[in-house]
């Protein structure tokens, strides 16, 4: 596993936190794929060895949420709220604006590998509604025209890098 030092700086430090080792399974899978975007096959046995577990035990725990990806993620990750307040005020249109600009469906990622476009629940900034996160950071009141310069500036930034 290719973590960074940090992660695994982490990932000992919670484990310390309970009296059974299993129990870090869930905070282990989060910080995982916080640092590596998904978790793969090799993700598991590693958590399962790291927790004294078998790797179904590990297996389990992510089919069951469906937080947890299994597939790797486009370098961007574009995520839209879908409850109610974004709901209504246009966060299906704003999404279907991002896969249109990235010519990719949800949950996929784009055909030039830059962004991978998900719904979530609610973001916690319902009054400025329709509300989406690009990676960390947090855009209000995306309307269609405002989910166009996001993904202007995301594929500028692309081109930039090369
Ligand atoms: S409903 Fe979208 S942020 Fe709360």
């Amino acid at each position: 596993m290719n973590l960074k030092p940090e992660t695994l700086t982490r990932i000992d430090e919670v484990i310390t936190h309970y009296p059974e080792k299993r129990s870090g399974t869930l905070p282990l899978l989060h910080l995982i794929q916080e640092d590596v975007g998904y978790i793969s096959d090799e993700a598991i046995e590693w958590i399962a060895a790291k927790l004294e577990l078998q790797p179904i035990n590990v297996y389990e725990v992510v089919t069951f949420y469906p937080m947890f990806r299994r597939k790797p993620i486009g370098r961007r990750h574009i995520r839209v709220c879908r409850t109610l307040s974004c709901a209504l005020m246009g966060g299906y249109k704003t999404c279907s604006k991002f896969e249109q600009e990235f010519n990719t469906h949800r949950g996929e990622v784009s055909p030039d590998g830059e962004v991978t476009i998900e719904f979530v629940e609610c973001l916690a900034s319902c009054g400025t509604a329709p509300v989406v996160m690009v990676d960390d950071e947090l855009h209000e009141n995306v309307d269609e025209a405002k989910a166009k310069e996001i993904a202007d500036q995301i594929k500028a930034e692309a081109a930039k890098r090369g």
